[in-house]
C-alpha cells in the first residue's frame, strides 16, 4: 500500500484529481458529463458513450484528461484554466496527453502491472509519430487508431484496434486518395489486401494468426520488434520458405540490387494463393520479370515447373482409379491413406522452390512419385481383382441361366 502512495503523492496534480473521481466515481458529481451529454456535437459526450470506455470503467473522468472542475454546475468555474481545465485539445498534442499517463510505468503499474508503457516512445520512431514532430497533423496520432470516449481495450471486439477491425481503421485515411492526395504513397493497400489470402484467412477464417496491417507495420513503432525492415516480416511466420530463400543465389544477388525478398514474387499486400503458374511464361508467371527464356534459369524453371506437374498428375491419376475402385465397392483405404503421403510431398516440394534447385526440389518430387506409383498400383490391383470377380460373377449367372432353361425344359417335357 505504502509504495502506491507514494507513487500517487510524487504525482499530485493528477493523483488528487483522480483520487478524487475514483472515489467519487459512482457516486459524485461529474457536471463535465451532466452539460456535454446534452450539448450537440461535437461537444455531446453521451453517459451511454463513455459508459464504454475503458477509462470511465476504470475510474477515470473526464476530468482526468481535460483538467477543470467537475464538482461545479457553473461552466465560468468547472472549466476554468485555474482548475487545471486544458480547452480544446490540439490534435498535435495528444500523443503526449495519453503519454501523460501511459509513458509512466509506476503509476500505470498501479493500473495494470502487465501493460506496456511504450507505446509514445514508440510513436515517436514510427512515420506518424515523425512527421507529425515535423508539424504535419494528418498523420495518425493515438485517439485516430484507439477513438476517443469510448476507447476499448484492444481485446474487446467492438474496439478500433482489434485485429479485426484494424484494417478498416488504417484505411480511413489510407484508402482516401483526397486524404493523402497530398503524399507520394498509393492508395491501394487496403483494397489490395482485401482480395489477399491473410485477409481471407484473418477476417473470413477466423485465424488469428494471419496478419493485419499493424502485424507487419508495428502498432505505435516503425516495425514490429526482431524485424529491421518490414520488407523482412514474412520470415516471423513463414520459416520453412525463410530458411530455404536464406540460403539461395537469389538471397544475395537481390540484396545486391535492393530489391526486397519475398514481396518481389509475392507482392506486398495482394498476395494471392501461389499456383504452380507462377512457374510458367503466362500472365501469372514471376520468373521471366528477370530471367530470359533459354538461360540457365529458365532451364531450371522449366525443370520445377515440370516437376512439380508430373508429381501433380501422378497424384490425380492415382486419386482417379482409386476413386473408381473405390466406387465399385473395392477396399482401397489403406492406399487412399498413402496419397495424403503424396500430397505432403507435393506440399514440401512448394515449399523447397525457394532455394531455387532443380536437385533438391527434385528429391522432393521422386518422393512423391514413389509413394503415388504405388497407390496407383493399388488400385490398378483392386480394378483387376473387380475385373476377375465381374467374370467370375459373370459365369455364375451364365451357369445359373442355364440351369434354369434346363429345368424349364425338364418341366415342360413332364408336363406333355
Ligand atoms: C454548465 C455546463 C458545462 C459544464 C459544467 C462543463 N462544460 Fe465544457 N463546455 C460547455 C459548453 C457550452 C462548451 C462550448 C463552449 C464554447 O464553445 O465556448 C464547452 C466546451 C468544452 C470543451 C471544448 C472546448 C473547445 O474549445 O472546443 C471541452 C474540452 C470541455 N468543455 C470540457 C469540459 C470538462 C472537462 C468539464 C468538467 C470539468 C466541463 N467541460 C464542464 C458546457 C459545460
Ligand atoms: C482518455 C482521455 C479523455 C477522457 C477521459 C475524456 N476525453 Fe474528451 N477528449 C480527449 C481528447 C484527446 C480529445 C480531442 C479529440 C480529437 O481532437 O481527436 C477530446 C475532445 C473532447 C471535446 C471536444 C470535441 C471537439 O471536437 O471540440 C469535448 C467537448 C470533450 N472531449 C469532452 C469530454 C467529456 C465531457 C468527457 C467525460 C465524459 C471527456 N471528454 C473524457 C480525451 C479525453
Ligand atoms: C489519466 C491517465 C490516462 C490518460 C491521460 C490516458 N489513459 Fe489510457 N488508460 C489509463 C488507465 C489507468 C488505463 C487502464 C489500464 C488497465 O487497467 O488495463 C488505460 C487504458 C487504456 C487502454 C487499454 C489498455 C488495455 O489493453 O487494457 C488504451 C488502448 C488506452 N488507455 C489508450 C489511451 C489513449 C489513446 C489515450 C489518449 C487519448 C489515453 N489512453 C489517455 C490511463 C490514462
Ligand atoms: C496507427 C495506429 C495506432 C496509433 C497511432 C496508436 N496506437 Fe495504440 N495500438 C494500436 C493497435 C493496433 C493496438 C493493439 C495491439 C493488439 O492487438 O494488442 C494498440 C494498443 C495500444 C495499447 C494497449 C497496450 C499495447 O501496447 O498493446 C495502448 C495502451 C495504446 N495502444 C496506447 C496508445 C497511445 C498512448 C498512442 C499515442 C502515443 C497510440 N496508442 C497510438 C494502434 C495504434
Ligand atoms: C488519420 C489518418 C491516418 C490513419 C488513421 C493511419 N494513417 Fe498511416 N499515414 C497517414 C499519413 C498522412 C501518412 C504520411 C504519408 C507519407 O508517408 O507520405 C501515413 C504514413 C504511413 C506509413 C508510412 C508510409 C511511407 O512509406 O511513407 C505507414 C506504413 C502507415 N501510415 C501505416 C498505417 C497503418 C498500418 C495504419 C492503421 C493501423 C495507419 N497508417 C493509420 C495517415 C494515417
Ligand atoms: C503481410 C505484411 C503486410 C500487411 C498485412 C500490410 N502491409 Fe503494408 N506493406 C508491407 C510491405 C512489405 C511494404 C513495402 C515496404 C517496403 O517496400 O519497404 C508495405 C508498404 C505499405 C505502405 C507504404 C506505401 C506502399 O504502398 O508501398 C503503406 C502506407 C502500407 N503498407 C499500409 C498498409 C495498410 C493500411 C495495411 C492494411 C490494410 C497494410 N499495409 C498491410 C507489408 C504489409
Ligand atoms: C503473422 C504471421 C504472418 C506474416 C507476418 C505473413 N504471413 Fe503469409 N500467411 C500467414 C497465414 C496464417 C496464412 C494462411 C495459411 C493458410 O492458408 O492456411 C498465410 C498465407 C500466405 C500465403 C498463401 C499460402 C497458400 O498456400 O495459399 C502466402 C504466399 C504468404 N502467406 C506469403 C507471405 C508474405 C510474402 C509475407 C510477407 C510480406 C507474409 N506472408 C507475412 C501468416 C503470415
Ligand atoms: C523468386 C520468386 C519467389 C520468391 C523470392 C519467394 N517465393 Fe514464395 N513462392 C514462389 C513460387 C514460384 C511458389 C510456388 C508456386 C507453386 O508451385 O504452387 C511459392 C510458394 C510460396 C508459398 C506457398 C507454399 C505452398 O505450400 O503452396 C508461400 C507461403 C511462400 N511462397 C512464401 C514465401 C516467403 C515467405 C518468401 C520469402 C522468404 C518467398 N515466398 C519468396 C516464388 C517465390
Ligand atoms: C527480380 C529478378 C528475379 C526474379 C523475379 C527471379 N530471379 Fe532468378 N535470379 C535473379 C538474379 C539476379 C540471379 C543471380 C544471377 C547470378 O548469380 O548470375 C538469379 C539466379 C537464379 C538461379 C540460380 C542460378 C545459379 O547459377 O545459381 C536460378 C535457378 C533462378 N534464378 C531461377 C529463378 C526462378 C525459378 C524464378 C521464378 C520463381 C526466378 N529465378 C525469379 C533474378 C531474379
Amino acid at each position: 500500500m505504502t509504495n502506491i502512495w507514494a507513487v500517487i503523492l510524487a504525482r499530485l496534480p493528477l493523483a488528487a484529481l483522480l483520487l478524487a473521481c475514483s472515489f467519487a466515481y459512482a457516486e459524485t458529481k461529474n457536471s463535465c458529463l451532466d452539460c456535454h451529454s446534452a450539448l450537440p456535437d461535437p461537444l455531446g459526450v453521451s453517459q451511454e458513450t463513455f459508459s464504454h470506455d475503458i477509462h470511465a470503467q476504470k475510474g477515470l473522468t473526464c476530468a482526468s484528461c481535460h483538467g477543470g472542475d467537475p464538482t461545479s454546475d457553473d461552466a465560468d468555474k468547472a472549466m476554468s484554466r485555474k482548475a487545471g481545465w486544458k480547452g480544446k485539445i490540439d490534435r498535435a498534442q495528444i500523443p503526449q496527453l495519453c503519454g501523460s499517463c501511459h509513458s509512466d510505468p509506476s503509476f500505470m503499474r498501479t493500473f495494470n502491472p502487465s501493460l506496456r508503457t511504450d507505446q509514445l516512445s514508440q510513436y515517436k520512431t514510427s512515420v506518424h509519430g515523425k512527421r507529425l514532430a515535423a508539424g504535419d497533423t494528418k498523420v495518425a496520432v493515438c485517439t485516430d487508431c484507439h477513438s476517443v470516449h469510448d476507447l476499448r481495450a484492444p481485446s474487446n471486439l467492438a474496439s478500433t484496434v482489434n485485429p479485426v477491425n484494424v484494417a478498416n481503421t488504417c484505411a480511413h485515411c489510407h484508402a482516401d486518395p483526397n486524404y493523402m492526395s497530398a503524399y507520394k504513397i498509393p492508395t491501394n493497400q487496403f483494397a489490395d489486401y482485401s482480395q489477399s489470402v491473410h485477409h481471407s484467412a484473418l477476417a473470413v477464417r477466423g485465424d488469428l494468426s494471419a496478419p493485419t496491417c499493424t502485424t507487419c507495420h508495428g502498432n505505435h513503432g516503425a516495425t514490429p520488434p526482431g524485424v529491421a525492415k518490414v520488407q523482412n516480416v514474412c520470415s516471423n511466420c513463414h520459416t520453412f520458405q525463410a530458411q530455404m530463400y536464406e540460403k539461395s543465389s537469389h538471397k544475395a544477388a537481390f540484396a545486391a540490387a535492393s530489391l526486397p525478398g519475398c514481396v518481389v514474387c509475392h507482392s506486398n499486400h495482394g498476395i494471392r494463393h501461389p499456383t504452380d503458374a507462377m512457374l510458367g511464361t503466362g500472365p501469372a508467371a514471376v520468373c521471366m520479370q528477370c530471367h530470359t527464356p533459354g538461360d540457365a534459369c529458365d532451364q531450371a524453371r522449366a525443370g520445377l515447373q515440370s516437376g512439380l506437374s508430373r508429381l501433380d498428375e501422378a497424384i490425380k491419376g492415382a486419386d482417379q482409379v482409386l476413386g473408381v475402385a473405390e466406387s465399385s465397392g473395392m477396399e482401397v483405404s489403406e492406399a487412399r491413406l498413402g496419397q495424403d503421403q503424396a500430397r505432403d510431398s507435393l506440399t514440401k516440394a512448394r515449399v523447397t522452390i525457394h532455394s531455387f534447385r532443380t536437385d533438391l526440389v527434385d528429391q522432393d518430387i521422386q518422393v512423391g512419385l514413389k509413394v503415388a506409383a504405388k497407390n496407383l498400383q493399388a488400385g490398378k490391383q483392386a480394378m483387376v481383382e473387380r475385373n476377375h470377380r465381374r467374370v467370375g460373377l459373370g459365369i455364375s449367372l451364365v451357369a445359373i441361366a442355364l440351369v434354369l432353361l434346363g429345368l424349364r425344359l425338364y418341366i415342360k417335357q413332364i408336363e406333355s
